[in-house]
């Protein structure tokens, strides 16, 4: 199907002086175009032709190219995969022919590339690009691409390579009324959440670190590794329930909860003891707790309530660590599951603008809503009491 970035008699990206251009996938008879085109703008480290024909074939790959309308030679085209198991896309090529380059035609590329892995449910694009490639780096910086790392030795010449990464919002970002907030720890995330949720319900409720230790405080009972532990969902619950809200624990395993991390027997004792003492006073307060994993259904439900819900997540589908993480999901588009996750990856470049209003595709979500090899699924649905 020919789809346009630009209609005939308008420039790719407003610019000017550019070319009216369409993008299309890629078809088997491009490639002797896309051949030519890789070994005019590549130096090295070029696609082969064998290469291009098994991107074409293969269904997790998207290889796309950019003509004028009604056809013509090829001056552009970009290579996108998408690795089953992950909720990333990773732009594997991007190439514009020098005649067209400068012309605003690699940015509508990236765009295009952007607006195709959102719509298949990627939550983010990687790349890698040579350090030397001044041209690339502005251009992904331009587009918002973080910088999250290198590559030492990574080009046959032996180039190290920069890694950069975008979080995709789609082409409407939801905006949401939920205030966000930061955890300042990285043992705070539970409270952060619920920070958030309680802001919804009281606008004038300042949110700073003294809140958030707080809430910490009286919602812990977990030891993690060496350092303070993090929150479970009783604690939250009663914390939230104290602070005026309306709570309904969710959780599919009974028992004491994280147990499985926690190598010292006196620890886990300690552990069990307060989440006794949490699971009391949860009673105590008449707090509902439905006793199995909760549905993607009953979540949306909840959402359309007008209420909000602190969900753990595998912290290792997340961000690749083994750590319980817990995130506040309060929007639902029709497609995706709507959170702010509390935590701001710094030190992958990371702002805001990655972590409010994430929106996590329902299947996505619906995998990465447990945590630990028995799957424990928990939540803490929130609202007005
Ligand atoms: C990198 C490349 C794809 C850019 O495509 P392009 O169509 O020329 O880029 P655009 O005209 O859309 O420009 C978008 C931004 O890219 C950056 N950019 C493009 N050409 C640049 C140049 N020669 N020097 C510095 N920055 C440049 C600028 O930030 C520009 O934004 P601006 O015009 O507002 O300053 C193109 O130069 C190319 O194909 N290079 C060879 C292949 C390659 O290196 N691919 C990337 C592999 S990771």
């Amino acid at each position: 199907m020919l789809q346009t970035v630009a209609h005939s008699s308008s420039p790719v990206a407003g610019r000017p002086n550019a070319p009216a251009a369409t993008i299309r996938r890629a078809r088997p008879d491009d490639l002797d175009a896309l051949e030519t085109l890789e070994e005019a703008t590549f130096d090295g480290d070029r696609i082969s032709r064998r290469s291009f024909r098994a991107l074409l074939a293969s269904k997790s790959a998207l290889v796309l190219v950019c003509e004028a309308p009604g056809g013509g030679p090829l001056f552009a085209y970009a290579t996108l995969l998408f690795r089953t198991g992950t909720a990333l896309a990773r732009l594997y090529s991007i190439a514009v022919s020098r005649e067209s380059s400068g012309q605003g035609i690699g940015r509508a590329l990236l765009m295009r590339i952007e607006h195709e892995a959102y719509e298949r449910e990627r939550i983010a694009v990687r790349l890698e690009v040579r350090a030397d490639n001044a041209p690339a780096i502005a251009l992904y910086k331009g587009a918002g691409y973080r910088f999250i790392g290198t590559y030492q030795d990574y080009y046959a010449d032996g180039a190290e390579a920069l890694r950069f990464e975008k979080t995709l919002h789609g082409d409407h970002p939801a905006e949401g009324t939920v205030p966000f907030y930061a955890q300042t720890t990285d043992f705070t995330c539970g409270p952060s959440c619920l920070m958030m949720a309680m802001a919804k319900e009281m606008p004038n409720l300042s949110l700073d670190p003294v809140l958030e230790i707080r809430l910490w405080r009286e919602s812990t009972t977990i030891f993690m590794m060496s350092g303070p532990g993090g929150c479970e969902p009783f604690g939250l619950a009663v914390a939230a329930h104290e602070f005026g809200l309306s709570a309904e624990i969710h959780v599919s395993a009974p028992g004491t909860l994280f147990l499985d991390g926690v190598r010292s027997a006196q620890k886990q004792g300690v552990m069990a003891l307060a989440q006794e003492d949490f699971r009391r006073r949860a009673e105590g307060y008449g707090i509902p707790v439905v006793s199995k994993a909760f549905t993607l259904r009953d979540l949306k439900s909840a959402i359309a309530a007008g209420k909000t819900a602190i969900v753990l997540i595998s912290g290792y589908q997340m961000f690749g660590k083994k750590v319980p993480h817990w995130v506040l999901a309060h929007g639902d588009d029709g497609r995706h599951i709507v959170i702010h996750d509390p935590w701001i990856a710094e030190e992958r470049g990371e702002s805001r603008a990655d972590a409010a209003n994430l929106p996590i595709p329902y299947a996505t979500f619906d995998r990465i809503a447990r945590f630990g090899k028995v799957g424990l699924r928990a939540a803490v649905f929130l609202g007005r009491r």
